[in-house]
């Protein structure tokens, strides 16, 4: 059995006081919860001091980003040393914002992605479609392309550390959520498209998570589909009400 895994991706939102607050309450609203993994991804700047409130805690600390080199000339990028030494234990890796804004290509999250593993962090790698692929019938063409883009040259149990977001892009912070049935069938696809690449004993294994406007009113949905493994909340997890909602009722 997979374990459900609920992260909040808070983007760029919240100051270092803003995200300290929110982490502490928190850490009050969700001890006690082990039977789900909880995962907060605030702004570089808030690491450190947020990883302080949640220190020994049962929520994890993620980046929403990292650059592909240790160290070097790269004037305002991040390494995983840095982001290890923040308290981060994830970090999420070709979310589409970067990918629509910031031109990350598969390569480049590839890049990412096999660093991540090899400084020991856990990579959350983000793919979805746009509503003019899926519209043009290309989602699940476009899923596979970046999965297998984006997943390539990882050898080994590395894989097994992996984390997928499915994120249509249609559906962030839209407010129109992929029904339960379109983000199964889309799950389905990549936990297949996974175990042709990986063994089906290993795609039994990862986690593949949902984002795109989940909200306490459709969490128990789609966490229910037997391929959903978990969401990537971006706006809801802001508020830590709804943030605990979705996490209390996902089974
Ligand atoms: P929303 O939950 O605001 O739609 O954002 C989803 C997302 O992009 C999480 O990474």
């Amino acid at each position: 059995m997979r374990k459900l895994l609920l992260a909040g991706n808070w983007k760029m939102n919240k100051n270092v006081a803003e995200s300290v607050e929110l982490a502490q309450t928190l850490v009050e609203k969700l001890k006690g919860i082990t039977d789900k993994d909880i995962l907060i991804c605030p702004t570089f700047t808030a690491l450190s001091e947020v990883s302080k409130v949640i220190k020994g805690t049962n929520i994890a600390l993620g980046a929403q980003n990292m650059y592909f080199e240790k160290n070097g000339a790269f004037t305002g990028e991040i390494s995983p040393d840095m982001l290890k030494s923040a308290g981060c234990s994830h970090v999420i890796l070709g979310h589409s914002e970067r990918r629509q804004i910031f031109n990350e290509t598969d390569e480049m999250v590839n890049k990412k992605a096999l660093l991540a593993l090899e400084e020991g962090l856990i990579p959350v790698v983000c793919i979805g479609e746009t509503l003019e692929q899926r519209e043009a019938g290309e989602a699940l063409g476009v899923v596979e392309t970046q999965l297998r883009g984006s997943l390539n040259n990882i050898v080994g149990d590395d894989i097994l550390k992996v984390i997928v977001a499915y994120e249509p892009v249609w559906a962030i912070g839209t407010g129109k959520t992929a029904t339960p049935v379109e983000a199964e069938e889309v799950h389905a696809y990549i936990r297949k498209i996974f175990s042709d690449i990986f063994g089906s004993k290993n795609a039994e294994i990862i986690r593949i998570l949902y984002g795109g406007s989940v909200k306490p009113d459709n969490s128990a949905e789609l966490m229910g589909q037997k391929d959903i493994d978990g969401a990537l909340i971006g706006g809801a997890a802001l508020k830590a009400e709804a943030f605990e909602q979705i996490i209390k009722v996902a089974k």
